[in-house]
């Protein structure tokens, strides 16, 4: 197995492996670049849905998202699906999968099944290094905060999507909430510090007052989305993608209109998140 960087601050591309013919001593070095890369893509995979499922089995415990369709023959895997004559996309803004559950999820592992000739790329964050990057001033002044993370804006009964093309194929209005988290988490494998809010579910900051919030998370915002610390990933037949929920923005380009776009995605569970 090789691992490179993908970008110098931003994934890692992982080659000379076949996902669905692994070792557990593969698996075990995949774990560890997970843990330290937090954004892992491979190329030219072989990897079916049922491989994909016996993968995501292997790697941890399945979450099922609340909102999205799933294909037919299999209940635990989303569907993140554009059709030619749709116009908006899901996850076209900067977000972090599950953040407004009380335990939110570990990773995502996305594969490609219907791609636009051109367009269609999934752009990532580094959180670990926006938060190492960050002056130490905004460090002390981010200790101890939490943030409040919500889906009732995107999903419930007046939420963006419902009003929007892709309304009929989302689920679960009447299962949004909202969660709160540390603004600064330790990561559980990693032990890094990881800034942990996000531009499509983080809402506010607990106890503050709804501007003040507002002001500090855009300032959070725009130190991460900069060349810095972001990369956008080319999708190809065989792509596959996995990424850490806890360290990782990511948003779908929506640059392909008049084409359809179908991607896979399985969610795996993570654990409460910790206080750095
Ligand atoms: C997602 O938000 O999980 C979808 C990303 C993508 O379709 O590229």
């Amino acid at each position: 197995m090789k691992i490179v960087p993908f970008s110098p601050g931003c994934g890692a591309v992982v080659s000379d492996l076949q996902l669905s013919r692994m070792t557990d001593i593969e698996l075990n070095q995949l774990r560890a670049a997970f843990a330290e890369h937090g954004l892992l893509f491979f190329r030219d995979q072989d990897f079916p849905p049922h491989e994909h499922l016996r993968f995501a089995n292997r790697f941890g415990e399945i979450v099922v998202n609340k909102f999205f369709k799933t294909t037919a023959e299999h209940p635990q895997i989303a569907e993140v699906r554009k059709e030619k004559t749709q116009q908006t996309n899901i996850g076209g803004g900067w977000h972090t999968d599950h953040s407004y559950d009380d335990i939110p999820a570990m990773g995502s592992i996305l594969v490609a099944r219907t791609l636009p000739e051109t367009g269609g790329n999934t752009q990532f964050a580094n959180l670990a290094a926006a938060y190492d990057a960050l002056p130490e001033t905004m460090k002390k002044r981010l200790e101890g905060l939490r943030a409040v993370h919500s889906n009732t804006h995107l999903y419930g009964e007046n939420g963006i999507y419902r009003f929007t093309d892709l309304a009929d194929q989302l689920g679960g209005m009447d299962r949004v909430g909202d969660a709160t988290h540390p603004v600064v988490v330790i990561h559980p494998e990693s032990g890094r510090k990881v800034l942990y809010v996000n531009p499509g579910h983080t809402i506010s900051i607990e106890g503050w007052e709804f501007d003040q919030g507002r002001e500090l998370l855009d300032e959070l915002f725009a130190h991460v989305n900069t060349p810095a610390f972001t990369c956008s990933f080319n999708w190809l037949p065989g792509s596959v993608t996995f990424w850490d929920n806890r360290s990782t923005w990511h948003m779908a380009n929506n640059d392909y209109q008049g084409q359809a776009r179908l991607m896979h995605r399985i969610t795996l569970a993570g654990s409460p998140l910790k206080a750095a």
